[in-house]
C-alpha cells in the first residue's frame, strides 16, 4: 500500500503535491511526507494524514518545482514521525519514497552498518536509499546507476521515486511489484509520477505504466526508461480514460456514499455491450477466444481477498449451477503458499478491484507457472492483474476511492453473472429460454437498483438510529446470499468496527446461537425465492432467543415481515441477482451507522485500499 507522487516541471510542485496525496489517502493514511528540491533538499514529514502534513508546513517555505510526496500505510516501524517517509540517505543528498516491501532490508543493513551507516527509522525504506548512496560513493557511478545496481541487490516488492539535491529537475523512478504511473506533461514541460492515474488526470491524459523492473528517468525535460538489466525500453503511452468527477465527491458527503449511489450506472456499465438479449449471444471476447479451452476445463478455481472473495463466493454459486462445472474459491494469502494441485485444464480466476493485491497477483502468477489459464476481473484499467493475465474482463465501475468496497462488489458480481452464462452457454449447459429469462433480468437490473437505493433509505436511518450503539451483529444467508451476509457483515465491521458475524443461516445452530439475546441485531436475507422456508425457519430460531431480526425480503412477502423487527423490501429478482439487490441496503446501513458513530467511514483505521504487501 501507500501512496506515492512526484513532479517536476515549470511550476511549483507543492500543491500538486497535497492535491495528489489527498487523492492517494485511500492507499494509506499512518503519515504523510514530501521532499522538495529548492536549492537544498527540504523534507517536511508528520504522522497521521495529509491534512496534518498541511498543517505542519504552514508558513514554511515549500518553494521548489521539483518534489515528491508519500502517504503511509506502515509495514515496517510504527506509525510515527521518524518513520514517515521520505528518507534520506546518510549525507542527507538523496531522498527515497517507496511502497512495498524490501524483503532482505535486514540484511543490507547489517552490512552498511559495518560500513559506517547510521539509520534514524526502523523502516526497510531508509536502508534503500543508504545503499543507493553506498553504491554511488564507492563504485564511483552516477545515480542512474546507483539506483540500477542497487535495485539489483534488493528482494521484494517496490514502487519508488528518488529526488537528489545535487540533480534538480530529475526524478528516477522504478517499480517491481507496486505500481507506478508517469505522466507526460504537454510538450514534455512537466512529468508526474504516482501509484495511480487519479493525481494526474487533472493535468495531462498521456501515461505510462512503468512495468516490472522498469526504471524511468526523467531529466533536463526528458523520459527515458530502461530495465534493471540495463535495457533501454521504448514507452508505450496510454490515454487515460477517467474523468475528473469520477475522482470527486460530487456534492456528497462520502465517497462510500456517492459510490453506493453510483451503483444504478456502475452495474449498467459492468455489463453494457456484454450481452445481446435479442439474438441471445455474448460480446465477451474474452470467453469466446477461449472457447476451446472453456470446454475441456475441468474446474474453475476463483482467488481473490476480502470483499473481492465475497463475490467469488457468490461466482462458486453461479457458476456452479448455471455451467454445472467445480469451482473451487480461495483466499490468494491461503492458495499461493499451499502448493496447490493445478492442471492445464484448469482456469484461475483472479477478482480484484484495485488489480493489485500483492496476494492475488502472487496466486495468479503461481497458476501460470504450472500451466493452468488465468483470467482477471479487475476493476482498475491497466492495473498489474490484467498485464499478466491471458483473458479477462473489466469491471468498468468507475474508480472506488472509499476504502470499503461497495460499487465494485456489485459490478464483480454482474461480470461474475455475465461469466457463469456465457460458459454455460459455451458448454450447452443452459437453454434458450433460461438464457432469455436471465438477460430480461439484467436489463432492468439497474433500475430495480435505483428503486433499492430510494425506497430503503429511511427504514435503513431508522434502522441505523435504533441500533448505532450495538457491539455485535449477526448477519446470515443461505446458498447464493450466504456471501452476502459475509459481505455485510465485513462492511459494518470495516467501517464502524462494529463486532459482525456472517454465517450460513443454517450453520447458526452451531455456534453463534449461542450469542443471540435481546441485544443482538440479527440481519437476515430472506428473499421470496430460494430457501424461503428454511430461512424462516431460522429467523423464528432467532425469535424463540429474543434476537432482534432485520430482514431483507421480496417485495409484498407479509411472512417474514411480520416476524421481523424491521423489514427492508427489494423488489423480485432471477435468484442469481438477489445478492445484488441484498447487498445494497446492508452497505447503506454499514454507512449510516459508522455516521452516527463519528467513524471516518472513507478511511477507516488500519485498513488500505490497495493492500501491495503479503
Ligand atoms: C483491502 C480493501 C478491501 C478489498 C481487499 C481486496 O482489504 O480494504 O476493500 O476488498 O483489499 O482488494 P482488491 O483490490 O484485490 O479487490
Amino acid at each position: 500500500m501507500c501512496g506515492i507522487v512526484a513532479y517536476t516541471g515549470s511550476n511549483q510542485a507543492f500543491d500538486f503535491l497535497i492535491k495528489g496525496l489527498q487523492r492517494l489517502e485511500y492507499r494509506g493514511y499512518d503519515s504523510a511526507g514530501i521532499a522538495l528540491l529548492n536549492g537544498g533538499l527540504s523534507v517536511y514529514k508528520q504522522k497521521g494524514k495529509v491534512q496534518d502534513l498541511i498543517e505542519l508546513t504552514k508558513g514554511k517555505d515549500v518553494h521548489g518545482t521539483t518534489g515528491m510526496g508519500h502517504t503511509r500505510w506502515a509495514t515496517h516501524g510504527e506509525p510515527n514521525q521518524i518513520n514517515a517517509h521520505p528518507h534520506v540517505s546518510q549525507n542527507g543528498d538523496l531522498a527515497v519514497i517507496h511502497n512495498g516491501i524490501i524483503e532482505n532490508y535486514a540484511t543490507l543493513k547489517e552490512a552498511l552498518l559495518k560500513r559506517g551507516h547510521e539509520f534514524e527509522s526502523d523502516t526497510d525504506t531508509e536502508v534503500l536509499i543508504h545503499l543507493i548512496e553506498d553504491i554511488r560513493n564507492h563504485e564511483g557511478v552516477d545515480l542512474l546507476e546507483a539506483v540500477r545496481l542497487a535495485l539489483n541487490e534488493v528482494v521484494g516488492a517496490y514502487a519508488i521515486v528518488i529526488l537528489s539535491k545535487n540533480d534538480p529537475g530529475t526524478l528516477i523512478g522504478a517499480r517491481k511489484g507496486s505500481p507506478l504511473v508517469v505522466g507526460i506533461g504537454k510538450d514534455n514541460e512537466e512529468f508526474f509520477m504516482a501509484s495511480d492515474a487519479t493525481p494526474i488526470v487533472e493535468y495531462t491524459r498521456d501515461v505510462i505504466y512503468l512495468e516490472d523492473n522498469e526504471i524511468a528517468h526523467i531529466a533536463n525535460g526528458e523520459l527515458k526508461v530502461k530495465t534493471i538489466q540495463n535495457v533501454e525500453k521504448t514507452p508505450y503511452i496510454h490515454k487515460l480514460e477517467v474523468t475528473l468527477e469520477a475522482i470527486e465527491k460530487g456534492g456528497y458527503e462520502h465517497f462510500m456514499l456517492k459510490e453506493i449511489y453510483e451503483q444504478p450506472k456502475s452495474i449498467y456499465d459492468s455489463m453494457r455491450g456484454r450481452f445481446n438479449k435479442n439474438d441471445l449471444t455474448f460480446a465477451m471476447r474474452s470467453l469466446r477466444e477461449y472457447e476451446s479451452k472453456i470446454k475441456n476445463l475441468n474446474r474453475i478455481i476463483i482467488v481473490g481477498c476480502g470483499t473481492s472473495w465475497h463475490a467469488g463466493l457468490v461466482g462458486e454459486y453461479l457458476i456452479e449451477e448455471f455451467a454445472r462445472l467445480p469451482v473451487e474459491v480461495e483466499y490468494a494469502s491461503e492458495f499461493r503458499y499451499r502448493d496447490p494441485i493445478i492442471t492445464e485444464d484448469d482456469l484461475v480466476i483472479a477478482i480484484s478491484q484495485s488489480g493489485e493485491t500483492a496476494d492475488t497477483l502472487a496466486a495468479l502468477e503461481l497458476a501460470k507457472e504450472k500451466g493452468a489459464t488465468i483470467y482477471g476481473i479487475c476493476n482498475v484499467v491497466g492495473s498489474s492483474i490484467p498485464r499478466i493475465t491471458h483473458a479477462g474482463a473489466y469491471t468498468h465501475a468507475g474508480p472506488e476511492i472509499g476504502v470499503a468496497s461497495t460499487k465494485a462488489f456489485t459490478a464483480q458480481v454482474t461480470v461474475l453473472t455475465l461469466i457463469a452464462l456465457g460458459i454455460a452457454e459455451i458448454r450447452g449447459k443452459i437453454t434458450k429460454e433460461r438464457l432469455r429469462q436471465v438477460f430480461a433480468e439484467l436489463e432492468v437490473l439497474p433500475e430495480k437498483v435505483e428503486h433499492v437505493l430510494k425506497n430503503c433509505a429511511d427504514k435503513v436511518l431508522e434502522i441505523s438510529e435504533r441500533y448505532k450503539d450495538a457491539e455485535n451483529f449477526l448477519y446470515l444467508g443461505r446458498g447464493v446470499n450466504f456471501p452476502v451476509a459475509l459481505e455485510g457483515a465485513l462492511k459494518l465491521k470495516e467501517i464502524s468496527y462494529i463486532h459482525a458475524e456472517g454465517y450460513p443461516a443454517a450453520e447458526m445452530k452451531h455456534g453463534p446461537i449461542a450469542l443471540i439475546d435481546e441485544n443482538m441485531p440479527v440481519v437476515v436475507v430472506a428473499p421470496k425465492r430460494g430457501y424461503y422456508e428454511k430461512v424462516l425457519s431460522n429467523i423464528q430460531e432467532v425469535k424463540a432467543r429474543k434476537g432482534n431480526i432485520i430482514s431483507i425480503v421480496t417485495e409484498g412477502d407479509d411472512k417474514v415481515k411480520s416476524i421481523s423487527d424491521y423489514a427492508i423490501e427489494i423488489p423480485d429478482t432471477e435468484d442469481c441477482l438477489v445478492p445484488i439487490l441484498a447487498t445494497i441496503p446492508m452497505q447503506l446501513l454499514s454507512y449510516h451507522i459508522a455516521v452516527m458513530r463519528g467513524c471516518n467511514v472513507d478511511q477507516p483505521r488500519n485498513l488500505a485500499k490497495s493492500v501491495t504487501v503479503e
